[in-house]
């Protein structure tokens, strides 16, 4: 089997950015020590809300990365154009709803054929592979077909959350999603959710190509990395 890529979402280092209104963390800084630990891609989430990414960012990633550029982004004209300015490698269509913690379902590409054609006719068009981010279902997997997109990021959401017999069940909707949109031509990537323990079971997923994974990678930095930023600190009032 081949190795599963990782694109790691650095969205919540914005997130800490945003919260103080100050200009640290540096994204591009963080995204170089990402790329450097062997990341095959960087992935960031425009949103309508600028919550966390903001167009600038942006920007700045696209003349400072040095893998490849994801950009989710839900099907709004404002975000597009801003992908369409940049040529993002990737443009991941996601849902959007402004009250909501995190994306929270996948994309009704089924039920939205009609509106979607366009934007991914013009990102297509400028050479940036779409991607559709849907439940593990065989419709919203018949429906990317139909638009005619190269990859379909599987929603994990459901499965992380998941307890019991709703796991298994999740767990095996995975595997038929992966296999089903192989049939279709498509290229499965999946994410959301995901932490070191429970991506273990999808890793035998025969056709999985890229994990989008973010919050639980920021979150583990912390563990990694707050006892040397103590020691930091204590060097740096030292008198
Ligand atoms: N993939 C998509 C399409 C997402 O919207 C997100 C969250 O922005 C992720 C992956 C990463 O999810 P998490 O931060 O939970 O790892």
């Amino acid at each position: 089997m081949e190795a599963i890529k990782l694109g790691v979402n650095i969205d919540h280092a914005a997130t800490l950015r945003q919260a103080r209104g100050v200009d640290y963390p540096d994204l591009a800084a963080i995204a170089r020590l990402v790329e450097g630990a062997g990341a095959h891609g960087i992935t960031i989430h425009l949103r309508e809300d600028r919550r966390h990414i903001q167009d600038a960012d942006v920007y700045t990633l696209r003349k400072t990365l040095t893998t490849r550029m994801n950009l989710e982004m839900a099907n709004n004209p404002d975000v597009l154009q801003v992908a369409l300015d940049v040529v993002p490698d990737e443009v991941c269509l996601v849902p959007e709803r402004r009250q909501e913690l995190t994306t929270e379902g996948g994309l009704d590409a089924a039920g939205q054929l009609d509106a979607l054609r366009p934007t991914v006719q013009a990102l297509a068009a400028q050479g940036t592979h779409v991607s559709l981010f849907i439940a593990p279902d065989r419709r919203q997997l018949e429906a990317a077909a139909t638009l005619g997109v190269p990859y379909v990021e599987l929603h994990t959401g459901a499965y992380a959350n998941a307890t019991g017999d709703a796991l298994k069940r999740e767990l095996d909707a995975l595997y038929d999603a992966a296999a089903y949109g192989a049939t279709l031509g498509l290229k499965v990537n999946a994410g959301h959710g995901l932490t070191m323990e429970n991506v273990k079971p999808l890793l035998a997923i025969p056709n999985l190509d890229t994990l989008n994974i973010g919050h639980s990678i920021i979150a583990h930095a912390l563990f990694v990395g707050v006892a040397q930023a103590t020691r930091d600190m204590l060097a740096a009032i030292a008198r």
